[in-house]
This record gives structure tokens, sequence and C-alpha cells, in this order.
């Protein structure tokens, strides 16, 4: 690596070809000692939105060694691109390496470009992270009661922000976390790897989460967000470590997304009890497709158990689930009031199941004890189709509210193949109303099986969302790096 020379440079295609026909001249001369020589580090992705101006982190001071902290570098990096939001925008590119970092914020019209092989790994230093106040539509943190540690990446007020890769990898270095949260040691609530708070225009796709300290990708009181191509790992027992967490947002797809980890592979919320009714943002119209949950101690999908803002209009389909607690899954209990209506489940194929159908309307779990126990949650025309499942405990546990029962329940052509040691009784039903057809095995009185001549299946929307429509573009990105 002595032959450090390293130019950045931006000019015409032509131009470009032209300097790197004399680069590569130069490269051949010196094979032997440049064998990691890069000539141009250039690649084309998907995205919402192509930019006009390019940088690396390198060359605001960024050193990839996994030892020196990266902080200051990405939020100037940050900070200098934003001068050309309403000037084409700017990319970021992170090179191969391991990028160490705190917090840093994100700004309008922009992108951000993991290399295949480059890692942020979130710094350790919990003393040095900022702390920001509770979300207003939850009033207090979820750890701990005051104010919450900022996220990895933080982005609040603003549109058109890409955070993108080649499959790079997000590495929140989470087990110090886990480990204060179990000893009651935080003063405040973990933070997550990706926020993104009041924005609109937000794509985060292909690329790595690994141990989050708790969440990992909190999109919250935002609208048009695309969520693909993304993984995320982290240990089956580690705490509260959601995949994906749409909290009072509008328009969002998410897709093709493989998820192991130690709670929901993606949580719907919309706020909790009082904080939630009085900031009254739902999150509607949700896409989820193809994806892939390993979560034994929770599910697959979960609306709830924040919903006091409401959720509507949420559509699932290919879910494929392995060794998970349960498919999709309310949650909710007196005092959150909001809803969960107009839910479509279409094809789920689990394998290794707990409950196939779950939900739960004695969550508990309250922000303080001010909530309203008035506040009833209205559960409404939640409809599964076209599930096949093996080697399941139960087929369903619906326990809605003695007084407000969970109604418009349907579940149509579901085959849920028994495990050995199954429970014995594989539906309870209490407070629930609805109907079935062609379900095996048979269900519950309260969900009576009306054959599928009669009753048909369960609906699905035909229609499709706006965020369904949008037409990514082929950006690229070219930097002359020589290293
Ligand atoms: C990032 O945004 C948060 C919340 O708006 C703010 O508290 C923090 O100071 C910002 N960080 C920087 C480096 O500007
Ligand atoms: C975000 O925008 C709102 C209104 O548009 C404004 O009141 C608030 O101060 C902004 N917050 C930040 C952190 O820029
Ligand atoms: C991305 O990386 C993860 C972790 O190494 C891997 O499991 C996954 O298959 C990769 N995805 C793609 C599309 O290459
Ligand atoms: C991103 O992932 C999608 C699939 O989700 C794939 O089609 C596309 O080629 C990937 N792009 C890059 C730059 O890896
Ligand atoms: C029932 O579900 C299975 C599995 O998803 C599917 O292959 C089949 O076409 C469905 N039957 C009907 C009548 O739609
Ligand atoms: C069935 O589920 C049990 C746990 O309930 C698990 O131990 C067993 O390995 C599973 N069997 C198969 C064939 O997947």
């Amino acid at each position: 690596m002595d032959c450090l020379c390293r130019i950045s440079l931006r000019f015409s295609i032509t131009e470009a070809l032209k300097f790197l026909v004399v680069i590569l001249g130069v490269l051949n001369l010196k094979k032997v000692e440049c064998r990691k020589a890069k000539i141009l580090n250039s690649f084309e992705y998907s995205a919402i939105n192509c930019r006009a101006h390019s940088a690396s982190i390198e060359e605001f001071g960024g050193i990839g060694d996994g030892n020196t902290l990266n902080t200051k570098a990405f939020q100037q990096a940050v900070n200098h691109l934003s001068q050309y939001a309403s000037d084409g925008g700017a990319q970021l590119f992170v090179p191969a390496g391991k990028w160490l970092t705190g917090s840093f914020n994100l700004t309008s019209h922009f992108t951000l470009f993991l290399h295949r092989d480059a890692v942020l790994l979130a710094s350790q230093d919990i003393n040095t992270w900022p702390v920001v106040d509770p979300l207003p539509s939850y009033g207090h943190g979820r750890d701990a009661a005051g104010g919450r540690y900022i996220s990895l990446i933080f982005g609040n007020n603003l549109t058109d922000v890409v955070i993108t890769g080649n499959n790079g990898t997000i590495d929140g270095q989470g087990a110090l976390w886990w480990q204060q949260f179990h000893r009651k040691k935080l003063k405040y609530t973990r933070p997550y790897l990706v926020e993104i708070m009041h924005s609109d225009n937000i794509q985060i796709s292909n690329l790595t989460f690994v141990n989050s300290p708790t969440w990992n990708i909190h999109p919250v009181y935002s609208s048009n967000i695309l969520i693909q191509g993304i993984t995320i790992l982290a240990p089956v027992t580690s705490p509260n470590t959601d995949g994906i967490n749409p909290d009072s947002c509008t328009n969002t797809r998410i897709e093709d997304t493989y998820i192991v980890s130690g709670d929901d592979c993606i949580a719907v919320k919309s706020g909790w009890d009082e904080y939630g009714i009085k900031y009254g943002m739902p999150t509607k119209q949700l896409t989820i497709r193809r994806l892939t949950c390993i979560s034994p101690y929770s599910a697959a999908i979960a609306l709830g158990s924040e919903m006091s803002g409401g959720i509507q209009d949420v559509r699932a389909h290919e879910i494929t689930a392995i060794n998970t607690e349960s498919g999709v899954r309310i949650k909710t209990g007196v005092g959150r009031g909001g809803y969960v209506k107009d839910i479509y489940v279409k094809g789920m194929n689990l394998h290794t199941m707990k409950m196939v159908f779950w939900m739960t309307g004695n969550y508990g779990s309250h922000p303080d004890n001010h909530y309203d126990p008035k506040a009833l949650p209205e559960i409404k025309g939640i409809n599964y189709r076209d599930v096949v499942a093996e080697n399941v405990s139960m087929v369903a546990r619906f326990e809605g509210i003695s007084g407000d029962p969970f109604t418009g329940i349907c579940i149509s052509n579901a085959t849920i193949g028994m495990a050995k040691k199954a429970k014995k009784y594989p539906w309870t039903c209490t407070d629930v109303q609805g109907i079935t057809s062609a379900v095996v095995p048979p269900p519950c009185d309260l969900l009576p099986d009306q054959g599928l001549e009669k009753v048909g299946m369960c609906d699905f929307p035909s229609d499709s969302l706006a965020i369904d429509n949008i037409e990514l573009q082929r950006c690229s990105y070219s930097m002359n790096t020589l290293m």
C-alpha cells in the first residue's frame, strides 16, 4: 500500500475515458507494487433519483481501518454535500473498509452508497451518543422514561433520501447495548440503526444490517418509503431487535427482505396509548411482499402493540416464515384506542410455528398510568387467505377484548399441518367474530367454516398503491480513486 496516490476528479465521460487510458498505462507499469489498485470505483444502482454530484468519505478524512472514529468525517461530508440539494443532489460513497462512526444526520436530495465490502461500525462509546426527546406519539422512551439515544443514521424533515449499496453492511455492534439493557443500566432508550422522521420519498435498499442495539429500521411520521433487498441479522435471543418498523407512515413498500431477529421481523406501529391517540397519525397503505423471516420468539409481521394512531390498509403477500413464533399477529389492549382495520394477507408459507394466527387483546405494556381505560381499540376486517403451514403447535389463538370484540375476521384456503406434539385444542377463540372457508383443521365455533362455494375467498385488494407504481432510475457512480 505504499503506492498511495489518490486522485478525485469529476469530468465528462469522454474525458474520463481518455484519462482512464492514461491511467491504465501507468498502472500497467506499476502492476507489481499496486496490486490493490482500483482505477475507477464505478458501479450502477437503482434509485428513486440519481445525483449530479459525488464524493467519497475519504475526501473528508474518513479512514476505514476499524479503529478511527469517523463521526466528524460523515457529518462534514453530509453538511458539505447538502449545498447541492437544489443543484441535482449529491451521493456519498463509502468504499470497502471498516468505518467506525457515531451517529450522523442526513440531508435532502442525498444518497449514501455503501460498497459491498464497506461496513459501518456503530461506536460503542455509549456516553458520546447524543440524546434526543422521546417521540411525541410515544411520550416515553421504550427502555427508559426519558430521552432516546439518537439513531446511528438519522434524518429529520427531509425529502428524497436514498440509503443503499451493493449489499454493504451496517453493524450496530449491539452486544454491549443488550448487556446494559439486561442489567438495567441504560439511562435512555437504545438507538436504532436508521431512523427517518417527518420525511418524504425515502429509499433504503440493498444493504445488510447486523446486531442492532434495538430496532433496525424506523421510518416514522413519513411517507412514500421504499425498503427493498434488505438483509437483517441479529441473534434470535437479542432483546427488541425488530427488523423494520413503519410507524405512523403512509404509502410504504417493503419487499425482498430476509430477516433473522430476536423480535418481530416487521412491526407496524402508530404510537402508544394516550400519546398516540393525541398525536393521531396512522400507518396506512403499506405493502409487504416477499418477506422471509426467522424469529422463534416473535412474529413475522406484528401489528402493534403500539397502534394508538391506527393501522389501516396493510397488504402482505408471499410471506415465508421458518421457526417463527407466529405469522401475522395483532397486539393491542385496553388503553390503546386506535384501530387495526382492512388488513389483507395472502400467501403465507410457514414451517415450524407456535401459532399461525394470533390476536392478543390484553397485551398490556403502557407508557405510564395515565392511559384511558375507556380507550378501546377497534379491530376489524382482518383477512387471511392461501396459507400453508407445517409443524405447527396451535392453529390460532384469538383473544379479543370483552365488550370490544374483534370483528370481520376472515380466513380462507388455509391448510395447517400440526406438529407431533401439537396442543390438544388447535383453536382458541374468545371475543372474536368472523367466517372461514376451506380451513384445515376445522375452526372454532366463533369462526364457522361456510365453505368456499358459499363465501368464496377472503378479500385481497386488486388495485395498486401509489408506492407500487414508482419507477426507479438507473444511477451510476464513478469516482477516479487510485489507492
Ligand atoms: C442531528 O439531529 C439531531 C436532532 O435534530 C440534533 O440533536 C443533533 O445535534 C444533530 N447532529 C448534528 C451533528 O448536527
Ligand atoms: C422541521 O420542520 C418543522 C415544520 O416544517 C419545523 O417546525 C421544525 O423546526 C423542523 N425541525 C428541524 C429539526 O429542522
Ligand atoms: C448480502 O449479505 C448477507 C450477509 O452476508 C447475505 O446473507 C445475503 O445473501 C447477501 N445478499 C445478496 C443479495 O447478495
Ligand atoms: C439490489 O437488489 C435488487 C433486488 O432486490 C437487485 O435486483 C439489484 O440488482 C440490486 N442492486 C445492486 C446494486 O446490488
Ligand atoms: C390455496 O392456496 C394455495 C397455497 O397458497 C394455492 O396454491 C392455491 O391456488 C389456493 N387455492 C385457491 C382455490 O386459490
Ligand atoms: C417441529 O417443531 C419442533 C418445535 O416445535 C422442532 O423441534 C422440530 O425440529 C420441528 N420438526 C421439523 C421436521 O421441522
